[in-house]
């Protein structure tokens, strides 16, 4: 009798157990894993970083409540899945740009989820309540001279944003030539990766996921992307086009 207990106790348990783990569903894109905070074993070499504004801050242009999910949720599930991913791994000590410079060399999950981090932290910091109007100084004249006014650079990403075909990112990047140059990539990819057709050093970059817009804006990205000019900031744009040339 004792033995049958024991068996239905155990059994139950592993069935509470189960369900649990279904409910920190995992995925490879890390949209919904609420499971690897809980995990003792799993790194934390990467945390979500605050924001240096409220999430209520970007409004009307991006509301609050899609910023509350998208860096609370989205980003934070990003960072759980790429911890898990180069938990245990010579990926722990490597710097970021080097993992995605490599990124062919890795696991779907360190290139969805790596990816996922680097171009989440890159797109908080371009945006800010002070933002919108017009670069200045050198990073003005490189986009004149790139493109040859600063509504034309404008229409190419606002091009390149809306041509992405389903989830993905539009940029603005220094490439291997030194030049300004607006390209696009899927997914959470980026033109650090290896895979990447076009590659350079990201100094903006616009997020066209339907979770970076869809409960303000629904399907018309396009009047995302013309809103999201009001909010960029120019300031952080122009420090990581310096940084970038050295
Ligand atoms: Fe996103």
């Amino acid at each position: 009798m004792k033995k049958i207990y024991l068996f239905l106790t155990i059994t139950a348990f592993a069935g509470l157990l189960f369900t649990a783990c279904q409910d920190g569903t995992t995925t490879s894109n890390g949209e919904n894993d609420t499971h690897a905070q809980t995990v003792s074993d799993i790194s934390d070499v990467y945390s979500l970083p605050d924001l240096p504004y409220e999430y209520n801050s970007l409004e009307p242009h991006i509301d609050a409540r899609t910023m509350e999910i998208h860096h609370s949720r989205h980003h934070q599930g990003y960072i759980n899945n790429f911890n898990k991913a180069i938990s245990g791994t010579p990926l722990e000590n490597m710097d970021i740009e080097d993992i995605l410079g490599s990124v062919s060399q890795h696991s779907v999950a360190v290139r969805n989820n790596g990816g996922g981090h680097y171009n989440h932290e890159l797109y908080w910091s371009i945006l800010s309540p002070d933002g919108g109007g017009s670069p200045s100084g050198e990073l003005a004249e490189a986009i004149n001279s790139a493109f040859e006014s600063f509504q034309n650079f404008k229409d190419q990403l606002q091009t390149a944003g809306t041509t992405q075909f389903g989830s993905g990112w539009a940029w603005l990047i220094v490439n291997q030539n030194g030049d300004l140059q607006v390209t696009q990539t899927p997914n959470q990819d980026n033109p650090l990766m290896d895979v990447s057709t076009v590659r350079g050093t990201p100094i903006l970059g616009v997020d066209v996921w339907e979770h970076a817009y869809y409960l303000h804006y629904q399907n018309k990205r396009g009047d995302y992307l013309k809103a999201f000019w009001n909010v960029v900031n120019w300031d952080e744009v122009a420090a990581r086009y310096s940084a970038a040339k050295r």
